[in-house]
């Protein structure tokens, strides 16, 4: 049995604004046990998506199961077997991060001792150990977060929705979220994420969905992504290349002054060559998921679908 199967799901808001179709048609399926990462840009969809499948709005139209109930008809069954990073959550003020862990597990149902040493562990394998006792209102935004994410992450649900769950995070928390993450996949949580970091993606998922307009454009892993692109290497030139002169060898992107090129491997040398006689850096390196993503949805921030205006 799939662990979640969304077929046909559709949403549209209606508000001041008018109306918005935030999900059209979206049919989905993870397997158990999976690491899946959902990709879009802002406004494509994924928190819908998370919201609906975690019973917490009612689609317009079609259906979504979790372990093989209707997250409308059985919510109370499913909610017993999921559990939420929301985007945007807050902890609550004057608890700290031990009471976070601990008062949740209680309320799922764990023994005080159980619920202690789970929560000793996941402090401890998040960084958190040192600011277990301070009340939440002292921790910086990044701390929050760990705290929100370390909740969750140590009910060990059978199902874990993750919407955003590094955002604002340094390098080395994301780093040990991730390693909690992959803990929880390993003893047989299946994990729904959203995350603009594509690096984190790529490092976690094992599948992923990309979803622009409240489409799902791609359905795959990483590496098919990737190869979608058809280009195997990136070049990066800071100065002394032009668009025009790059154009000949793949697909060149100008982005804050620095130049991209998507391109096979045979070119490398003799853009190396003249990087070196114009005594110019060139950063060589392979196609990254990030790369691939763009390729998929656009470049541009101008290029964001009009949720209102149809496709
Ligand atoms: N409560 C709401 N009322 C009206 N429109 C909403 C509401 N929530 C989301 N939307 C709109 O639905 C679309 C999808 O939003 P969302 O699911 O949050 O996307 P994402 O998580 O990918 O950024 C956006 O156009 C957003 O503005
Ligand atoms: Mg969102």
């Amino acid at each position: 049995m799939e662990a979640l199967v969304a077929a046909d799901l559709s949403k549209t808001y209606s508000g001041a604004r008018g109306r918005v179709e935030a999900l059209d048609r979206v049919s989905l399926s993870i397997a158990p046990g999976q690491l899946f990462a959902f990709l879009g840009r802002n406004g494509a969809g994924k928190t819908t998506f998370i919201k609906i499948c975690s019973t917490l709005l009612i689609p317009t139209s079609g259906h979504a199961e979790l372990f093989g109930l209707d997250v409308v008809e059985r919510a109370r069954e499913v909610r017993e077997r999921i559990a939420i990073v929301p985007q945007e959550g807050r902890p609550f003020f004057h608890l700290t991060p031990r009471e976070h862990v601990e008062e949740y597990l209680r309320v799922r149902g764990a023994s005080g001792e159980s619920a202690r040493s789970r929560a000793d562990e996941v402090l401890a394998a998040m960084g958190l150990r040192g600011f277990a006792n301070e009340p939440a209102y002292r921790l910086s935004g990044g701390l929050q977060q760990r705290t929100l994410v370390a909740m969750i992450l140590a009910t060990e649900a059978p199902f874990l929705f993750l919407d955003e769950p590094t955002l604002g995070m340094d390098p080395f928390a994301r780093r040990q979220v991730w390693q909690v993450i992959r803990h929880a996949t390993q003893r047989g949580s299946t994990v729904l994420l959203t995350t603009h970091y594509l690096d984190e993606a790529e490092q976690l998922a094992q599948e992923l969905a990309v979803i622009e307009g409240g489409h799902i454009l791609y359905r795959g892993t990483p590496e098919a992504l990737k190869s979608r692109v058809h280009r195997e290497v990136r070049l990066q030139f800071d100065s002394g290349f032009t668009v025009p002169e790059l154009r000949p060898y793949g697909e060149v992107f100008e982005e804050r002054g620095r130049l991209t090129l998507l391109t096979t491997r045979s070119v490398v040398p003799e853009l190396t060559r003249r990087a070196l006689e114009r005594e110019r850096p060139i950063h060589v390196g392979p196609v990254t998921l990030e790369e691939a993503f763009l390729a998929l949805v656009g470049r541009g921030i101008e290029d964001e679908v009009d949720p209102e205006g149809g496709p």
